[in-house]
């Protein structure tokens, strides 16, 4: 879908052309190009400022049907998501002009004083992914996505980049299941269905998929995690899912959140707190949309995807507050709160991919706390590690992938927050106070010395609002970012 192209402007016809444009300099060197945009800036309208916008028609210097300027702003102020949200914002305009293809011209990077790299990643990620629609549930489908995003660049610039558009795709179309999944109403990814899609995706990347039926979660003695399982109609699994290159010496294990729905219990969450909670599973998504992007982006470390899978529902059957369950690891929960499973079924998985794998690096991801959405608001997710390295590594490609990480404390103090008169440890802390970190230090119990991190993705995992690259829903958060810790970690 996304290319890199050399056409001459004058003489190909091209259907739309979008030029993006800045306010002080001059940022292409395509003089067909220049002469459009000397064109477009003689209008009072147009300017280059930021979220300028033009379109004109059959301009002379070049045959195109149209071409749409975009404005920029100062050149000094362009970074990676400037040009993430430039070109996602050109392929939606494209898409709702009923367009079906579109050529984006890329910028002199000289001008601009950044590498080619650096300009080429984000424009082509924020094309893939604005080009992204939901709309399986929609009996009228009013928008259709582009066929082919071309991008105008200098020959030896295509050739020098010829796999970063494959390499685009790859990661960013995870980013779209990871969405897809999120979206998915409740109804129809119960526990099992959503391990299958999991599985269907999996296999055709050639990804070792393993799963642990609710059976052998009984015979592994994974309490924690049955108990959350109890209250639904729909089994529980844990989905395992493997990438092993060959000779590999460093296994990474990535644990993922997957609630499929997350009711409270029988603490049951209110109205206004209910209605999105389909995104309890984003973790999960994550990690398994990184391991379909891992498997083509080939790293040379082993990559163990970890999917504790449930329903946090309500029935006669359901766990209770008080309730002391024996987790996988051996030690004592007593719930004092239903609605804190996420810890639970993470502490089962965690302890379960410490004693199987051994892994170098153990990372976390999930929709963990209300409580980090306080914190962070809804753009930025927690980081929590005893290991800064680790935690600034994330931290660094979310500055890269503009997926924001933000690390929180874990102070040793804390822990006694989490005591228990009866069992080793409750999962409800006897505060209001600090819920994401005590969540965090809950976790930290169930992972030996293993190096690790979480990730809260409660607040930035879902928009209710679209934005220039993602509609309404679910985002895809951190799948660009741990792919891009991975293709770190595998150095
Ligand atoms: N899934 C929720 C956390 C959440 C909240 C995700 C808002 C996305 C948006 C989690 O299972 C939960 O209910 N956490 C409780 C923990 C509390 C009972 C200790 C919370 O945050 O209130
Ligand atoms: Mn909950
Ligand atoms: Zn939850």
């Amino acid at each position: 879908m996304l290319h890199l192209k050399t056409v001459d402007l004058k003489k190909t016809k091209t259907e739309t052309l979008v030029i993006p444009v800045c306010e002080d300099i001059q940022i292409h060197d395509n003089s067909a190009i220049v002469s459009v945009i000397d064109k477009a800036k003689k209008l009072k309208e147009f300017k280059g400022e930021k979220d300028d916008e033009v379109i004109l028609y059959n301009p002379p210097a070049v045959k195109a049907e149209r071409v749409i300027l975009l404005g920029l702003g100062k050149t000094k102020e362009i970074d990676f998501e400037k040009l993430r949200k430039m070109s996602g914002r050109a392929v939606k305009k494209c898409i709702r002009k009923n367009l079906s293809q579109v050529l984006i011209a890329v910028p002199s990077f000289r001008k601009i004083k950044m590498e080619m790299s650096q300009v080429l990643e984000p424009l082509l990620e924020g094309a893939f992914l604005g080009n992204h629609i939901f709309d399986r549930y929609k009996k009228e489908k009013k928008l259709k996505a582009l066929k082919t995003i071309n991008f105008l660049v200098e020959p030896d610039t295509a050739k020098v980049f010829r796999k970063l558009p494959v390499q685009v795709e790859a990661v960013c179309k995870g980013t779209v299941f990871a969405r897809d999944w999120v979206n998915t109403p409740s109804n129809d990814k119960r526990p099992e269905q959503f391990a299958r899609s999991i599985t269907t995706q999996a296999r055709k990347v050639n990804l070792k998929v393993n799963i642990l039926t609710e059976k052998d979660l009984k015979q592994k003695k994974f309490g924690a995690m049955l108990a959350v399982a109890k209250g639904s109609s729909s089994k529980p699994c844990m989905v395992v899912l493997e990438y092993a290159p060959k000779n590999f010496k460093t296994t990474v294990v990535l644990v993922g959140k997957g609630v499929t729905f997350d009711s409270g219990g029988i603490n049951l969450k209110p109205t206004g707190s209910l209605e999105n909670m389909k995104m309890d599973m984003g973790g999960a998504a994550t990690v398994a949309a990184a391991l379909i992007a891992t498997a083509e982006l080939k790293p040379k470390i082993r990559v163990i995807g970890v999917l504790p899978v449930v329903e946090n529902m309500l029935s006669g059957d359901a766990f209770r507050p008080g309730d002391i369950v024996k987790s996988f690891s051996g030690k004592t929960v007593e719930i004092g709160n239903t609605d804190a499973e996420g810890r639970l079924i993470l502490a089962d998985a965690m302890s379960y991919a410490v004693k199987k794998y051994k892994p170098k690096v153990l990372i976390d991801v999930a929709t963990l706390t209300g409580a980090c959405v306080v914190a962070l608001g809804e753009k930025i997710a927690g980081v929590f590690s005893f290991d800064n390295d680790l935690a600034e590594t994330i931290i660094k490609s979310g500055e890269k992938t503009y997926e924001r990480c933000w690390q929180l404390p874990m102070p040793e103090d804390y822990k006694e927050l989490l005591k228990s008169d009866f069992a080793d440890i409750n999962n409800m802390a006897n505060t209001r106070w600090a819920g994401a970190i005590t969540a965090a230090l809950f976790l930290s119990e169930f992972v030996s010395d293993t190096r690790w991190a979480h990730i809260d993705i409660a607040g930035p995992a879902y928009i209710k609002k679209e934005n220039a690259y993602c509609p309404a829903g679910g985002t895809g958060f951190g799948v660009r970012l741990i792919c891009d810790v991975i293709e770190k970690l595998g150095r």
